[in-house]
């Protein structure tokens, strides 16, 4: 099974909706439809309304991030997965570089990984070397530490997706060659292999995909699918991608 994710991050009003509607009816009569699966994360503002909509048919409604609590608390702004999962949504990101970059600690991800999966949201773990993390030739041991630190073996592994996102390639336009992206996704499903006790849950590709570069990760066969930003809010550019990673 491929995935195709669209995080929509802060971008999105009720209106939006017609882009999902158009993806949704390509996806409905795609002959390639039965092997892929497509998962949309708009903003917390839109996910009932959009969850309600897309209930009994192809698209499912996700959120970009959880609160590190469960149920209710006294933390202004925040959203429980409880209150997450009560609205439709299915999934979660967690651990986005966007929400890394402003504190978020390997306790918080923990927290969020394993109460997101406790009120049975489907969590895409997200990963990533900075730029200079990668200058300096330390992407694999970033990558085990970020994995190691907030994945354990007690998580139900069919219910985790794993979404490698080079730091310096988002919204950026630079895309790994395809030597280093196989290099380190199978460094990944071994270090995901290591803590599941020998099946790696699937893991997705994430920075700067779009229609014109995701044939080439097609020849990658250990990439599960995507994780996609910028090209999610065009339909024609979503559809895109889809059409040309089966072409
Ligand atoms: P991008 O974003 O596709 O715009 O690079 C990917 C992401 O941040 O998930």
């Amino acid at each position: 099974m491929r995935y195709f994710i669209g995080n929509w991050k802060m971008f999105g009003v009720p209106n939006s909706i017609n882009i999902l509607k158009k993806i949704n009816s390509f996806y409905s009569k795609d002959k390639n439809r039965n092997k892929y699966r497509v998962i949309v994360t708009p903003p917390y503002t839109l996910i009932q309304a959009y969850s309600a909509y897309f209930k009994g048919k192809k698209i499912t409604i996700g959120a970009q991030n959880c609160y590190q609590k469960d149920g209710f608390s006294s933390d202004t702004a925040a959203v429980s997965p409880y209150m997450i999962k009560s609205v439709g949504a299915e999934y979660t990101l967690v651990g986005h570089s966007d929400n890394r970059s402003e504190g978020e600690t390997d306790f918080m991800l923990r927290n969020k990984v394993s109460l997101a999966l406790k009120n049975n949201l489907t969590v895409v773990y997200c990963i990533g070397e900075s730029k200079s993390e990668k200058k300096n030739k330390r992407t694999f041991s970033v990558l085990k530490r970020q994995l190691k630190k907030v994945l354990d073996k007690k998580i139900k592994k069919n219910k985790i997706i794993v979404a490698y996102e080079p730091v310096w390639s988002i919204g950026s336009g630079k895309i790994p060659t395809s030597d280093d992206l196989k290099k380190t996704t199978l460094y990944i499903k071994k270090i995901l292999r290591g803590i599941f006790k020998g099946k790696s849950p699937a893991v997705l590709y994430g920075g700067s995909v779009n229609g014109e570069n995701s044939a080439l990760f097609k020849k990658i066969k250990e990439i599960d699918g995507f994780l996609i930003g910028g090209a999610s809010k065009s339909s024609k550019k979503f559809i895109d991608i889809i059409k040309n990673y089966y072409r």
